[in-house]
């Protein structure tokens, strides 16, 4: 059982997702959890070991035994993985393994693990507030206007590789990127840090 407060946080790439669920855990002193990052190092293990990642049954088992620490910095099975899963070439290749139901179980039930063995935290992602955890504390789905969604992401991905991988995560069948009905809609677009994490504080 949980014994704090769980902040859920999704959104599309380039919302804020990463700067506000990081500035919110260490304002209220709790763990934080990048679920993106979990998705990026089974794709990265995947291309690691030459297997295709539309290969569903290839790419599950990878997920099933993945050895896999998400924190300040990334280890996929012994590798610090922290720099090489924010690669265009990952970028690319995590859509389809997203996609993979056999995959989000897995993932799914590592993000629930990491949170009861916790007194709650900060999950951020696409399906937390929707799927991974529909009683959490607070729900924020942040969204930004698509240039400044670009400019952000601009330094690992093009504006029409952001575009591509929205529209993959949006349309999926499985856990698509969608708010959850009781989330608070959050649009960044030319708002401060502080101001957007005083404003997720105020929901608590
Ligand atoms: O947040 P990010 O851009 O690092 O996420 C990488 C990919 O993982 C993104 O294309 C969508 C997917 N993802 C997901 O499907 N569910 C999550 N909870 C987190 C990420």
């Amino acid at each position: 059982m949980r014994g704090g407060p769980l902040i859920a946080i999704d959104g599309p790439a380039g919302a804020g997702k990463s700067t506000v669920s990081r500035a919110v855990a260490e304002r209220l002193g709790l763990e934080r959890l990048d679920t993106g990052a979990m998705y990026r190092s089974v794709a990265w293990q995947a291309l690691q070991d030459g297997v295709d990642p539309a290969d569903g049954e290839a790419v599950a088992k990878i997920a099933a035994g993945a050895l896999l620490e998400v924190g300040t910095r990334v280890v996929m099975n012994g590798h610090d993985v922290t720099s090489a899963i924010r690669t265009p070439e990952v970028s690319r290749a995590v859509s389809v393994v997203a996609a993979n139901p056999a995959v989000r179980r897995e993932l799914v039930k590592r993000q629930r693990a990491w949170a009861a063995a916790r007194r709650g935290g900060v999950v951020e992602g696409r399906d937390i507030g929707s799927v991974v955890f529909p009683d959490a504390t607070v729900k924020v789905f942040l969204t930004a206007a698509p240039e400044e969604r670009a400019r952000r992401r601009g330094h690992d991905e093009s504006a029409d590789g952001v575009a591509r991988r929205d529209r993959l995560d949006s349309t999926r069948p499985v856990s698509p990127l969608i708010s959850a009905p009781d989330a608070h809609i959050l649009d960044t677009t030319g708002r401060s840090v502080e101001d957007v994490v005083e404003e997720v504080l105020s929901w608590l």
